[in-house]
């Protein structure tokens, strides 16, 4: 079996996928954290493995940038892979004044200024939501592990370089960090009645233009990517 963007068979991947944009990071997570990782897929260079984390599967797959990579990925993840799960761990950049650089964010909700929901035809506008299992066990994990993080709302954005200066306007609405892809992820999670979560570490603060360096960027992804895993290996289904 195989998709038109993933050439993984059926059960290659495991209940739970943890998605960074960047499948060179899909590679180092896979390589650095996960037990006997293989490679299931490489269509288009979106490389994604399967492995084991304190002896629970765990698969973990690049997603790209922006919504329409994360909808096609993250659609075929659940509905032709039977995933459960799927855990986005990206950058975001700060929109509160009360993050900052290496913060990470649990993003609970997410505001967009994308088209995406509009497949579905509704008479108003859908609330993307992440599952509350995920957002309640990786806050517990964090917790364990001494790391703070800040749960709310994050905007999601189709446009990374924006003429429309239109930070200021979301952080009046207690927005807190800028991403381009949880939206989609939410509302295809919800469409086929499966589950995410978006974690995000603050890499950069536009309103400021502060930003990290590649070194801290590591330093504090590694963080993320251990809150993602210990929620893959605590949660139930
Ligand atoms: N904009 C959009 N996405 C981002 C940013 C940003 O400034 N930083 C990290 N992801």
């Amino acid at each position: 079996m195989s998709t038109p963007h993933n050439r993984a068979e059926k059960g290659a991947f495991a209940k739970t996928v943890l998605m960074p944009g960047d499948p060179l990071r899909a590679k180092y997570i896979a390589e650095k954290f996960l037990d006997s990782p293989t490679l299931v897929n490489d269509v288009r260079g979106m490389l994604g493995f399967t492995g084991s984390y304190k002896g629970k599967p765990v698969s973990v797959m690049a997603s790209g940038m922006g919504m329409p990579s994360i909808g096609i990925y993250s659609y075929e993840l659940y509905n032709y892979y039977d995933v459960d799960n799927i855990i986005r761990i990206g950058t975001a950049g700060a929109i509160s004044e009360e993050l900052h650089l290496r913060d990470v964010v649990l993003a609970m909700s997410c505001a967009t200024n994308s088209s995406f929901a509009r497949q579905y035809r509704l008479p108003g506008t859908p609330a993307p939501t992440c599952s509350f299992d995920l957002l309640r066990t990786a806050y517990e994990c964090a917790g364990r592990m001494k790391k703070s993080v800040r749960v709310g709302s994050v905007f999601c954005s189709d446009v990374f370089y924006d003429d429309s200066n239109s930070l200021a306007e979301w952080k009046k609405l207690g927005i807190l960090a800028i991403e381009m892809e949880s939206a989609a992820l939410y509302l295809t999670a919800a469409r086929l009645s499966k589950n995410a979560l978006c974690i995000c570490t603050v890499s950069d603060c536009p309103l400021t233009g502060e930003e990290c360096s590649a070194q801290e960027r590591e330093k504090s992804f590694d963080d993320m990517i251990i809150i993602a895993l210990e929620t893959s290996a605590d949660i139930t289904r």
